[in-house]
């Protein structure tokens, strides 16, 4: 199958030096598109910045800030039959960036914000994408029922949810341990690797294709 990933942070700039960003390893969707690669698949993997080895095999499309995501997202999700949205997108970005290094002239200095798009509520609504798709849901307080209701109102097949209060799992870590959230059930998976995991996902999303026909 065609396997889109997005996966690590984006990046949004606030001058030719600075910029807003997120402790997002990429870890996951790295793990996701080598897998999907190791299992046969056509992988696409749309990635911010990170310092993780290139998949060998893979398009790979790197990107900065959400709305370069988005716009690689929007050009190439139409050739999918899966699309896993792993990337930790900056919720907003600086509403003006500056072209000279802003220099520390006063005491103080107040940043506006404005939001991102939001890339995978884009998929179905904006794109009409109509693969399987995947979302992650990163949360610190009710996982399961933050990530029920993101599954409904981007219209996922399945949202992978993990608890980013824990220590050792999730963000920057190796290690993971998710919930996997359909509309009408959940499915704990112990902690594992993030490259078993990886497979976890991948099979969970073949069991999906062929319940969909
Ligand atoms: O709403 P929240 O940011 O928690 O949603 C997380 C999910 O949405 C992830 O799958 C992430 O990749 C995706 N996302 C996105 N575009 C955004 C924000 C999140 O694709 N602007």
């Amino acid at each position: 199958m065609n396997l889109l990933v997005t996966a690590g942070a984006t990046r949004e700039p606030i001058d030719p030096v600075r910029y807003l960003t997120n402790r997002s390893s990429g870890k996951m969707g790295y793990a996701l598109a080598l897998a999907g690669q190791q299992l046969g698949h056509r992988v696409t993997l749309i990635s911010g910045p990170t310092s993780l080895d290139i998949p060998s095999l893979v398009d790979f499309i790197p990107v900065e800030t959400a709305k370069e995501m988005l716009e690689a997202v929007k050009l190439n999700i139409g050739a999918q039959d899966a699309a896993i949205f792993s990337a930790a997108v900056a919720d907003y970005r600086p509403s003006f960036i500056s072209d000279r290094k802003i220099k520390k002239t006063t005491d103080s200095l107040t940043l506006e914000l404005v939001r991102n798009p939001d890339i995978l509520g884009s998929a179905r609504h904006q794109f009409k994408y109509d693969g399987i798709l995947v979302g992650f849901a990163a949360e610190t307080e009710n996982l399961e029922t933050n990530a029920r209701t993101k599954l409904r109102q981007k219209e996922c097949d399945l949202v992978v949810a993990n608890d980013i209060s824990k220590k050792g799992i999730g963000f920057d870590s190796d290690h993971n341990e998710v919930l996997l959230v359909y509309p009408e059930h959940t499915r704990p998976i112990p902690t594992e690797s993030k490259e078993r995991l990886a497979y976890t996902i991948l099979r969970a999303v073949d069991d999906l294709r062929v319940e969909g026909g």
